[in-house]
């Protein structure tokens, strides 16, 4: 027998639901053959000498391996910034209140429609660039800041752009009822038109949508708005996700579930009708501790009853230039704790294996197992638990995507 790579001398976070926390091996080792995950147990059952059993052998020198982290929430791509918002809402003026005023995502929406693909790449690379030094190997983004056809178009060949250029691979996300553009502002139906009729069959022919999503909220768009968003993304077979009760109880989480999406994102202000709901659909909880954290947001997404019902959750980033410029997974998952009280395995877990759900990518990422695609991340640390423990640091030392090892910067 003889594998592709052979990994040695590591302990491995298969992040694997099983009698273990952490679905632990200690001393492991880690096949990979056509970049899959071939074989994975403990070193010393290996049948032979690890040199004679694969064309490749890399010791780890007892780093631990965990899955490769999947960001599965972001809007990475974007044109120019908001920092005179962050000085503004510093200032005390609130994150709605600017949006109400004509800023907040609209800025944003002006600043990249005025940008060209490669410009919104050029922007971008760097914060993904970011995402990659700590470990990650799958990403979500959303489009939403071009709402017109060629500026979605644009943001959707960015992101596609960036996975291939930095070799991660990307999921992209068409949020086009992210807010009503200006020149819709009094005919919100006609906009929905544009989108439903128009844009998102466009781009989906394109090749360019994996799935779609839609802002529910005051400042956006309300139930009945995101139905019809919903019922042309099912129409073309395309799986939907939801930013759901962020700022307000919209009922965003059933209405998530009663179209079996693949995650319904934020949440701090769903009720447990809600969270019953989405156990039922099996729709993933995104939490966001940047957005919560950034925004001085007082309620928190409800963790008891996510527990208590065995919903997944999910951890993101939600980079984005409002309300979370954040470009640090491992901070999040330290937020996560701290702020919403999960434990270091949850937040791991809420970075790899649920956040693997949530992009409906679970039959090949999100667990250490065999079959699975070789997504990995290599970290000098003691404990698995240290990955949500540091607030800044160095922990991370590779990773791989399907067996290639990544530029890490
Ligand atoms: O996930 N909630 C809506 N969308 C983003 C914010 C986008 C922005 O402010 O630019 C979010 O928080
Ligand atoms: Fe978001």
């Amino acid at each position: 027998m003889s594998w592709d790579t052979l990994i040695t001398d590591t302990h491995v976070a298969t992040m694997v639901v099983d009698d273990t926390p952490w679905g632990a091996i200690q001393d492991a080792a880690v096949a990979i053959e056509s970049g899959k995950i071939a074989w994975i147990g403990p070193q010393e059952s290996l049948s032979g000498d690890p040199e004679q059993m694969a064309g490749e052998v890399i010791s780890l020198s007892g780093c631990w391996l965990t899955p490769g982290l999947i960001d599965c929430h972001t809007h990475i791509v974007f044109g120019g910034n908001r920092v005179a918002e962050f000085e503004q809402r510093q200032q005390g003026i609130s994150y709605e209140e600017i949006a109400r005023r004509g800023g907040g995502i609209l800025s944003t929406v002006e600043a990249t429609r005025a940008s060209s693909v490669e410009q919104l790449a050029a922007e971008s690379r760097g914060r993904v660039q970011a995402l990659i030094t700590e470990g990650v190997t799958t990403l979500e983004i959303k489009s939403g800041y071009g709402l017109d056809l060629d500026t979605e178009r644009r943001m959707l060949q960015a992101a596609r752009l960036l996975g291939e250029e930095l070799g991660i691979s990307v999921s992209t996300t068409y949020l086009g009822a992210h807010t009503i553009p200006k020149e819709y502002v009094n005919h919100v139906d006609d906009y929905l038109d544009l989108i439903c009729d128009e844009v998102m069959p466009v781009l989906a022919a394109e090749g360019l949508i994996d799935a779609v999503d839609a802002f529910c909220e005051s400042i956006a768009f309300n139930t009945a708005q995101v139905e019809r968003v919903f019922d042309s993304a099912q129409s073309l077979g395309l799986p939907v996700k939801l930013h759901a009760d962020q700022l307000s109880d919209s009922c965003g989480a059933a209405l998530a579930a009663r179209y079996q999406a693949l995650s319904a994102d934020h949440l701090e202000y769903t009720d447990e009708a809600g969270v019953k709901a989405m156990a039922e659909a099996g729709t993933v909880a995104v939490l966001l501790p940047g957005a919560f954290y950034c925004l001085n947001a007082e309620r928190k997404p409800p963790v008891a009853w996510f527990r208590k019902y065995g919903v997944s959750c999910a951890v993101a980033t939600d980079c984005n230039p409002g309300s979370s410029p954040v470009v640090s997974p491992l901070l999040m998952m330290n937020m996560a704790c701290r702020l919403f009280g999960m434990t270091p395995e949850e937040s791991l877990a809420g970075m790899t294996r649920a956040a693997a759900s949530a992009l409906g990518l679970e039959a090949d990422r999100g667990t250490i197992e065999a079959g699975k695609r070789a997504d990995l991340a290599v970290w000098d640390i003691t404990h698995p638990a240290e990955l949500s423990y540091w607030m800044g640091g160095d922990q991370a030392r590779g990773a791989l995507v399907a067996g290639n090892w990544l530029q890490l910067s």
